[in-house]
């Protein structure tokens, strides 16, 4: 099978190394990484660049040192698009994506609270800043507070790059024919995730960025599907022809045999991945209004030559409002 990891140890011998499907996605441990090696640091990139995804259990990071770690990744992006209305972050990194449920008092946030419907968009799986000029590379989200366990609250995986490479031969041609660009919103998956609540939301009101459909992930030089619920339509092709083809890419890379779902386990646990190579979402759960999951996210700029897509090359990163319509706008992880 294309993709078919073979379960082989860390060549460089820096980290111990556990698979955790067949094509994609492994536990690490055996690195300090608020001490890591350039050396150490290098071989992680190269477990990244093979695995899509790499989960470091019990790192000891804080909001300090996670976002010192994530530095060495590249530049980092940061969440103030979303804090409109001079409302501060909970924290005092501007690079710390808020993806729990806490409100500004550390409580549990309400299930029918503007963000909590803002965060349903992020059940369905998806590539984070998608919809930005300039797209994200890696994710690097650590828990902070986790809910009891058997509440729920994973975090599932699909492999967006062996899903192109299992893909049905004529359709495969097809999008190697046409270099289509997708155009993604974050208007629209807000409004998916919760269509009553965002009624009156017109994500075609809103700035659309756009990036390849099919394109090459230049660390490990394989084709990879970029789509995810950020994407609104595909250029060029007619509302049914775009959705029938959006539904089947998405439909085949998220089929259960190209999916892990990952338990967080301790605070401290860290999961990286690379945006470029796997989707991903949250998976819910019965914790959802009643106890705290407090994860928080530094995410890296692309730095690779595809980064800004077809898009020019401006900072104009789309933000959003919570309430759809009114002054708040959240600090909140997308
Ligand atoms: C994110 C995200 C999933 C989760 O932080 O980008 O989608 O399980 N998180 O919270
Ligand atoms: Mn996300």
């Amino acid at each position: 099978m294309p993709g078919l990891l073979s379960q082989s140890q860390d060549p460089g011998g820096f980290f111990q190394v556990k698979g955790l499907h067949p094509t994609f996605g492994a536990e690490v441990h055996g690195v300090d990484l608020a001490t890591i090696s350039d050396e150490a640091f290098a071989e992680l990139l190269t477990l990244m660049a093979k695995y899509g995804f790499l989960v470091l259990r019990d790192t000891g990071l804080d909001d300090t040192t996670h976002v010192e770690f994530s530095r060495r990744f590249g530049e980092l992006d940061d969440i103030r698009p979303y804090m409109t209305g001079g409302r501060k972050p909970r924290y005092e990194y501007y690079e710390l994506f808020d993806a729990g449920n806490v409100d500004a008092d550390g409580k549990p946030l309400a299930v029918d609270s503007p963000r909590s419907h803002y965060g349903k968009g992020n059940g369905f799986f998806h590539v984070d800043s998608s919809f930005n000029p300039r797209r994200a590379s890696y994710s690097l989200l650590r828990a902070c507070r986790l809910p009891p366990p058997g509440t729920g609250g994973n975090t599932d995986f699909a492999d967006s790059r062996t899903a192109f490479d299992t893909l049905p031969d004529e359709l495969k041609q097809r999008l190697l024919d046409n270099h289509y660009a997708g155009c993604h919103s974050l208007h629209a998956s807000r409004k998916r995730g919760s269509p009553e609540f965002f009624a009156d939301l017109k994500p075609e009101d809103f700035p659309m960025h756009r990036h390849a459909l099919v394109q090459v992930h230049e660390s490990s030089d394989r084709m990879n599907l970029y789509i995810g619920a950020h994407l609104h339509h595909i250029n060029g092709l007619s509302d049914t022809e775009s959705w029938q083809l959006i539904w089947a890419l998405t439909g085949w890379a998220t089929r259960p045999e190209n999916t892990v779902s990952v338990e967080w386990e301790n605070e401290g646990d860290l999961i990286i991945w690379d945006n470029r190579a796997v989707l991903h979402r949250a998976a819910g759960g019965s914790y959802e209004g009643k106890y705290a999951r407090d994860l928080r996210r530094t995410t890296v700029h692309d730095a690779s030559s595809t980064a800004w897509g077809l898009n020019e090359q401006v900072d104009t990163r789309p933000g959003f409002n919570s309430n759809g319509k009114s002054q708040t706008a959240r600090a909140l992880g997308v």
